[in-house]
């Protein structure tokens, strides 16, 4: 049997995704209900660093009754120029789903064919799905049906911004996305049939939060991009999560961002640290997203 890959959240269907929401809410109420990998191992390689997904991961798995194991590229015989073909030949012989964290999404993809267990992208260049599925959880949380819900997207037009398009839309929201000339989420995104109007694309952020339910951003200066970080924050420096631009969206809007902050840069302090946000709750939701999304790539629908 071929294996399903989590690669860019497109391979999932609405009806998988509002399955893989249910499922995470009932993780999230009882954390150690499912023993899905009782006895399996998932290996998770990071080719850059991270906080939140690998620590998810890790204690996910382990709420699972599996066993993470962890690689750092530098450590593997990847680093001194072992086939990406080879290594996921090998680690498919030993475990029951490989997390990647890279920067080209032809590692991934290559990773991918070769591999007979699923592959989950634990963030790339272009995508980082696992992070939406935590995003959309926080959302039904707070709004039950994500149907109709219209969020907006204010900053630089990244990996996370795509993915947040790319689910957001396969669950029936409306993203509106704010950027700068030459930062904008312009390609990549891969809509459901019929999805299009779903997302726009705006220069002027108090024109995209407009009747906003929650307002994300980022950091200006992404993994990679810091040789043009002085250019970035100037481009960028119009488009801040502050209180005055959450006041421009829907009565009761909240601020979301994945992580790692810098605050009075992308996000006001008041905002990041205050009350009209739901940024912690979203960190914490990468764990019962993930978990439930295990789940389904390694066992099947529940
Ligand atoms: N949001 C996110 O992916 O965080 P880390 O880079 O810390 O994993």
């Amino acid at each position: 049997m071929t294996a399903r890959h989590f690669l860019t959240g497109a391979e999932l269907s609405s009806a998988e995704l509002g399955g893989l929401l249910d499922r995470a809410l009932e993780l999230k109420r009882a954390p150690l209900s499912s023993r899905a990998l009782e006895g399996r191992s998932v290996a998770l390689i990071f080719e850059k660093p991270s906080t939140r997904t690998r620590l998810s991961f890790e204690v996910g798995i382990d709420e699972l009754g599996g066993h993470p194991v962890v690689l750092r590229s530098e450590e593997l015989q990847l680093s001194r120029g072992e086939a990406l073909r080879d290594t996921a030949i090998v680690l498919s012989r030993h475990v029951a789903a490989i997390g990647v964290r890279t920067g080209p999404d032809e590692t991934l993809e290559q990773l991918a064919e070769h591999s007979s267990v699923p592959v989950i992208n634990m963030l790339t260049a272009r995508h980082h799905p696992c992070q939406a599925l935590a995003d959309l959880l926080t959302l039904r949380e707070a709004y039950g049906s994500l149907e109709g819900l219209r969020i907006a997207y204010v900053g630089d037009g990244n990996n996370v911004a795509r993915s947040l398009a790319t689910l957001g839309t396969l669950a029936g929201m409306h993203v509106a996305v704010a950027s700068p000339d030459g930062y904008s989420l312009e390609d990549g995104i891969s809509l459901p049939a019929g999805a299009s109007g779903l997302v726009t694309l705006h220069s002027d952020p108090r024109e995209a939060v407009r009747d906003a339910r929650a307002i994300y951003t980022d950091v200006w200066v992404s993994m990679g991009d810091e040789a043009a970080a002085k250019e970035r924050r100037a481009a960028l420096a119009s488009y801040r999560v502050d209180d005055a631009l959450l006041d421009g969206g829907a009565p009761g809007a909240f601020a979301m961002h994945d992580l790692p902050a810098h605050a009075g840069e992308e996000i006001s302090a008041e905002v990041l640290y205050g009350e009209r946000q739901r940024i912690w709750d979203q960190a914490e939701n990468r764990r019962h997203a993930q978990k439930a999304l295990l789940e389904l790539l390694v066992s099947g629908p529940a």
